[in-house]
């Protein structure tokens, strides 16, 4: 069954010898050169493969790497049974978001301290399932680094990423999530984030306004 058409990929929920799984095809993009379209699809592909393996490594939730086909340009993964915190972290008593929003946070300080970059961390690319775990998924954009400021941009690109779809929440949440982070990586790195932060919002701010 086709669950969506992505910008990148289309997913499929299905079973697989008797498992449930999500398959994961990155598709052809005709606005790209054939060479390069391929070239990018398997990377993409395997590069995503061995995050979700090693973020799991780490200790973040991620779905189960079943399969690699660089033939089909598909991941098979284990299907994750909940729901996108994108539609219910507005919906949560404000006990449990500051939970969730933390629990964000710790996940994201495990990846941080692996050197492992999400590079998409948005509410839509998590997954909270009824037991209260959390899920980190789609590591299509993510890469290794130990460079304070990928970590830095990737916490930042969080904040935009809840301002435009939390507003309502965004300061309580994101303190929570900054709470969260240092608790894991320890004040060290967590301050030498938050200091990269700061001036990656203020270059920010320079350049809307210029
Ligand atoms: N392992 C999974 N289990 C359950 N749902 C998933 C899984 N992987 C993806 N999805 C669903 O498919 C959507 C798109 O997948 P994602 O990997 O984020 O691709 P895209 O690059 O298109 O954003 C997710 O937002 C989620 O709803
Ligand atoms: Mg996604």
């Amino acid at each position: 069954m086709l669950l969506t058409k992505g910008a990148e990929a289309h997913l499929y929920r299905e079973t697989w010898y008797s498992k449930e799984i999500i398959r994961k095809q990155r598709v052809k993009k005709d606005y790209r050169a054939p060479e390069l379209d391929m070239t990018l699809r398997v990377t993409r592909t395997v590069r995503e493969a061995n995050l979700l393996r090693n973020a799991k490594r780490a200790g973040v939730p991620t779905p189960t790497v079943y399969e690699i086909d660089k033939q089909e340009k598909t991941l098979i993964i284990e299907f994750i049974d909940g729901r996108r915190l994108k539609e219910v972290l507005d919906t949560l008593n404000p006990e449990r978001r500051r939970v969730v929003a933390r629990q964000i946070g710790i996940l994201i300080g495990r990846l941080h301290k692996s050197n492992l970059i999400h590079g998409d961390l948005t509410t839509s690319n998590m997954i909270l399932t009824k037991t209260g775990k959390i899920y980190f998924i789609d590591f299509g954009l993510g890469y290794n680094s130990s460079s304070i400021e990928d970590k830095a941009v990737d916490l930042h690109l969080m904040k935009r990423a809840l301002e435009s779809t939390h507003y309502k929440y965004v300061d309580e949440v994101f303190r929570e999530i900054l709470e969260g982070y240092k608790e894991e990586t320890g004040s060290v790195l967590a301050e030498e984030v938050y200091g990269r932060m700061e001036s990656i919002r203020k270059r920010g701010r320079y350049l809307r306004m210029s």
